[in-house]
């Protein structure tokens, strides 16, 4: 049998990182420039139900059953052995590789979880739906993160503009005008995990302070879908400054990421915020056109950021 590859964009959260845990809603794109990738190939030679995993971006060599049994690619075989009601696995060679920077929120656990998932079911001659794959890549997103919203596997499964609310139905994200984005990365790594956990530690002691703040982060979702179907570049903008202002209310964002907001901003920016997790890993900032994104990005380099990105989020009929 050939060897079978699959792959999944990263992503970008544009609106309600956090407020989304708490059923407020968000916006969050792919970013088709990072990708993380997975083969799986049979190895008839290995003894029988041996699986080796190579996962070289996290440094991981090793054989599938030697794995916690609560790590996430061991959680993935799991599940999608349950689903197809197989209980032993071919031996076969597994490699993932990512070209999506690690801890950094650009989605790169969700994005392996869903490549993993594909080439895992394909293998097993009953290749998954997309459904299957954001469901298998959302339980693996609970063992990541305690309580995830599912936004970041649904975008990277789908890989498609999101509109996202918790247990609801999903909704495409239209965009009128193209979104022409910079991604500055701080260079802080850091865990979404963590910083989930420290704002549920703190919301539950005190829910009157958080709830208001996470409120108006969802207003500012709502108002941000209809600038952006609408093409209103100014308005979303504006109202990413805003959704910045209220992460920094939620005590989410760092140093760094203000700097580098307030960079981008000075060099033209028509919005900016940091995005994701926070704490580190990247931010965002809206530019009028490419010029301006260049520019932007020089910016963001010259004052911190290890690297900065420039991605276009088409418009829905698909015109860049
Ligand atoms: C992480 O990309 C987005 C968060 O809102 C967590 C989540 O939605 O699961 C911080």
């Amino acid at each position: 049998m050939p060897a079978i590859s699959a792959s999944a964009p990263g992503k970008i959260i544009l609106f309600g990182e956090h407020a989304v845990v708490y059923n407020r809603p968000a916006i969050a794109v792919p970013v088709l420039q990072v990708s993380a990738h997975a083969t799986i190939v049979a190895d008839p030679l290995a003894p029988p139900h041996t699986v080796w995993i190579e996962a070289p971006m996290i440094g991981l060599s090793s054989r599938l059953e030697d794995l916690d049994s609560e790590h996430p690619i061991r959680v993935i075989f799991r599940l999608v052995m349950e689903k197809l009601n197989i209980s032993h696995f071919p031996s076969a060679k597994v490699k993932l590789t990512s070209t999506i920077p690690i801890a950094s929120g650009l989605g790169s656990s969700s994005a392996t979880s869903v490549a993993l998932t594909r080439v895992i079911s394909t293998f097993l001659g009953r290749p998954f739906p997309d459904e299957a794959v954001n469901q298998v890549a959302f339980e693996t997103e609970k063992i990541h993160h305690g309580h995830p919203s599912g936004i970041d596997n649904t975008v990277t499964t789908f890989a498609r503009p999101i509109y996202y609310v918790k247990d609801q139905p999903m909704r495409w994200l239209t965009v009128g005008e193209p979104l022409v984005l910079v991604i500055g990365d701080s260079g802080e790594a850091s865990s979404t995990a963590a910083v989930v956990s420290d704002l549920r530690q703190r919301w539950s002691q005190a829910p009157e302070a958080y709830e208001p703040l996470f409120d108006r982060v969802g207003e500012v979702a709502v108002r941000a879908r209809e600038a952006i179907d609408h093409g209103d570049l100014a308005e979303t903008g504006r109202l990413m400054s805003q959704n910045h202002a209220l992460l920094q209310d939620l005590d989410v964002s760092s140093n760094k990421l203000d700097q580098l907001v307030l960079a981008a901003m000075k060099a033209g920016a028509l919005g900016a915020k940091m995005s994701g997790g926070g704490r580190g890993g990247n931010m965002i900032a809206l530019a009028q056109n490419e010029n301006e994104a260049v520019e932007i990005a020089g910016t963001l380099e010259a004052a911190g950021a290890v690297h900065a990105l420039i991605t276009t989020v088409p418009t829905s009929g698909g015109k860049p």
